[in-house]
């Protein structure tokens, strides 16, 4: 075993359905034994006993190809599209990626975001207004494009979304447009925009990223690139905003244009006063 797999763990935090306590214990029980049986590693599924339906799920991989062999098993696969329908998964630690400094910072924003989108208005409302030093520090640290491309073995999250946008339908507006939409697993969706001659039936490429994701039951996301073949950067139409919002969290939006990249945003500031289930 190489010393950097070595203690390599994955933790994932587990909102349960009211009513599916029972069926998620039995998913855990079988994921463990299968990950025992298969060599993968040792999965142990802890409850938070201040919050009766959140679990955590940890992982400790036996090494890397081992997390990533885990990870493209179709009978693991299966287990997880059906943890999917019953809970909301959200990684807080991901071992299957190569050692990435930057990489735990998203991963724990994401996690903040994901609780901010459930946990109610009132927790909301605290999180919501950082002070302006914490956002600029908050900025510096940030995975900026420019730095993402240099990233050694990083994703290239522009560059899928530039080769998303060649596929693009975009007959009546000759507007094309590309998007990337990274999930907490580290899978990459693609999406670009499709018009129909009623117009009103077109969607956006974000959309298309975002729905092909969810159809494969993908609920947790850090990031997504959209580009357009213009001098200033395309943001995503309010639309997608919401969708974006709603299934997405508080993303990091990179966008660009077909040779720079023009800057990264946060969801939640392209969506100030967002409205969303927590006020139904
Ligand atoms: N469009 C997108 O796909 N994403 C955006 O962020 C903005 C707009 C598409 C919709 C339509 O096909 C074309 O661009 C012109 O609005």
């Amino acid at each position: 075993m190489a010393d950097s797999d070595r203690g390599r763990l994955s933790v994932a935090s587990i909102d349960v359905l009211v009513g599916q306590e029972a069926a998620f214990l039995a998913l855990a029980r079988d994921f463990e034994a299968m990950i025992a049986r298969k060599g993968y590693g040792r999965a142990e599924t802890i409850r938070d006993e201040a919050q009766p339906l959140r679990f955590y799920a940890v992982r400790y991989w036996t090494d890397m190809a081992s997390a990533q062999a885990c990870h493209s098993d179709a009978e693991v696969q299966t287990l997880t599209a059906q943890l999917f329908q019953i809970a909301r998964v959200t990684h807080v630690v991901n071992g299957v990626r190569r050692p990435d400094p930057k990489r735990p910072l998203i991963d724990t924003q994401r996690a903040g975001s994901e609780a901010d989108r459930r946990v109610g208005f009132e927790r909301r409302g605290k999180n919501i207004g950082r002070t302006a030093g914490d956002r600029r520090a908050h900025r510096d640290r940030r995975l900026g494009p420019r730095r993402l491309r240099d990233r050694p073995g990083g994703v290239d999250l522009v560059g899928a979304a530039r080769r998303a946008r060649e596929n693009a339908d975009a007959a009546f507006s000759q507007f094309k447009v590309g998007a990337a939409l990274e999930a907490a697993d580290g899978a990459i969706f693609t999406g670009c925009n499709i018009e129909n001659s009623t117009y009103g039936l077109t969607i956006c490429a974000e959309r298309v990223a975002m729905f092909k994701a969810l159809s494969e039951g993908h609920r947790a996301f850090t990031r997504i690139a959209i580009v357009a073949d213009t001098p200033a950067p395309t943001p995503p139409c309010g639309a997608c905003r919401q969708i974006l919002w709603e299934f997405g969290g508080n993303l990091e939006v990179e966008l660009a244009n077909l040779s720079e990249e023009k800057g990264t945003y946060r969801l939640k500031d392209l969506l100030p006063l967002p409205f969303d289930a927590r006020l139904l």
